[in-house]
């Protein structure tokens, strides 16, 4: 057996995974101090859902429910906190979850930077280490595709100079991650579709990282077979809560997994797809996987050998070319397997690669890639 590299695994979030309830807000006030201010960061639909209950919440308790998809970087720098805040509850999909985030690194650091400061210079919210603890950060998914409870990173979009930015702290994991399936019970099809492929995406990417380890890839595989057996299904079936509580506990796993390996190339290149064609993030990150497997496998095919086999066993066939059961999976998924769908065409190509090569990120993977099959990754998908 060969010496393993050395490893951590450090995961903080205490997680409560409650498959009957919707869930009780009324928890949120046993500790609630009135000295204190707690900020809700909520969806328009989770508003809709405890409308009712949101009207009889004490008077320290402030709701934020303005968040956009893909939130933009000005938006959240604009978020209200109240004086003597000292918790923020974020109950969403992920663009809510990464926003409560954003804004939970501005309470922390007393709101004394501007917001991309803190982005770029992450020893700002490290600076707020001693003082963490006088404050509480709760997250609630509602669509299980970021895993944004489990990450100490959030997503923040800033549209005015196309780029993707991400705010990262060891200090913005959440104390608990409150997981209630019946949250998604609601979801409409496509956005069932695309964070389920989204979850599987950061599994895949989390498995064959660089950084991956024996305990991560673990999570990783279990991940993907609760993904690649759920979600065909569940795009037919929206009101199985079974499959729903399967898919959130695939995105738990996923989260394990990919909050201590970061994501991959597939996120690198759904980025520009995002930014330029407006291409929802889970389809944007899922389209490239079946390409971007093969290339791994040429690498490590011993490696990759037991995902090929969750596929072949769960698409009833024997094929070895991942890329084709890739695209066979996306269709069950009522997902497109081609960019051109989205109004990519070929001349967009070398913009996309360009923007989407940040040796980095999109080299943290078994497999090396350059510039030139970047592009050829989305070609082969175009
Ligand atoms: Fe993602």
């Amino acid at each position: 057996m060969k010496n393993l590299p050395a490893f951590q695994h450090h995961m903080p979030v205490k997680i409560n995974f409650e498959t009957e309830t919707l869930l009780d807000l009324t928890q949120f006030q046993v500790d609630n101090d009135p000295k204190f201010s707690t900020l809700l960061v909520v969806s328009k639909s989770v508003g809709n859902i405890f409308s009712e209950l949101f009207l009889e919440l004490p008077d320290n308790f402030k709701i934020y429910s303005e968040v956009k998809k893909n939130p933009a970087l000005i938006d959240i720098a604009d978020m209200p906190i109240l004086e003597n805040c000292n918790r923020i509850i974020g109950i969403g999909g992920g663009s809510v979850m990464d926003s409560a985030k954003a804004c939970f690194a501005r309470l922390i650091t007393r709101d004394s930077y501007p917001l991309k400061d803190l982005i770029t210079k992450p020893e700002l919210i490290a600076s707020a280490k001693n003082s963490r603890q006088d404050f509480n950060f709760t997250l609630v998914p509602t669509t299980f595709g970021t895993s944004s409870e489990l990450t100490s990173w959030g997503t923040v979009w800033d549209w005015q100079n196309s780029q993707k930015l991400s705010i990262s702290s060891p200090l913005l994991y959440p104390d608990q991650a409150l997981i209630h399936p019946r949250l998604s019970d609601t979801l409409p099809g496509y956005i069932t579709a695309y964070t389920g492929l989204d979850t599987l995406s950061h599994a895949m990417e989390s498995y064959w990282n660089r950084n991956s380890t024996p305990i991560s890839r673990i999570y990783c595989l279990e991940a993907i077979k609760y993904c690649v057996a759920t979600l065909p299904q569940l795009v037919d079936d929206l009101a199985n809560k079974k499959l729903r509580n399967s898919i959130a506990i695939a995105s738990i796993l996923a989260g394990m997994a990919f909050s201590q390996t970061k994501t991959s190339t597939a996120h690198a290149l759904s980025y520009p797809l995002t930014l330029q064609h407006n291409i929802a993030h889970g389809f944007a990150c899922s389209i490239t996987l079946g390409e971007i497997f093969n290339l791994n496998n040429k690498t490590a095919p011993e490696l990759m050998a037991p995902i090929l086999n969750i596929f072949q066993e769960n698409m009833e066939t024997s094929n070895d070319n991942f890329a084709e059961i890739f695209k066979s999976f996306l269709t069950a998924c009522r997902a497109s397997t081609k960019l051109g769908d989205y109004g990519v065409k070929k001349e967009n190509i070398t913009n996309l690669a360009k923007a989407a090569y940040l040796p980095k990120q999109t080299n943290s993977m078994l497999y090396q890639v350059n510039e030139e099959e970047i592009a050829k990754v989305y070609r082969a998908v175009l």
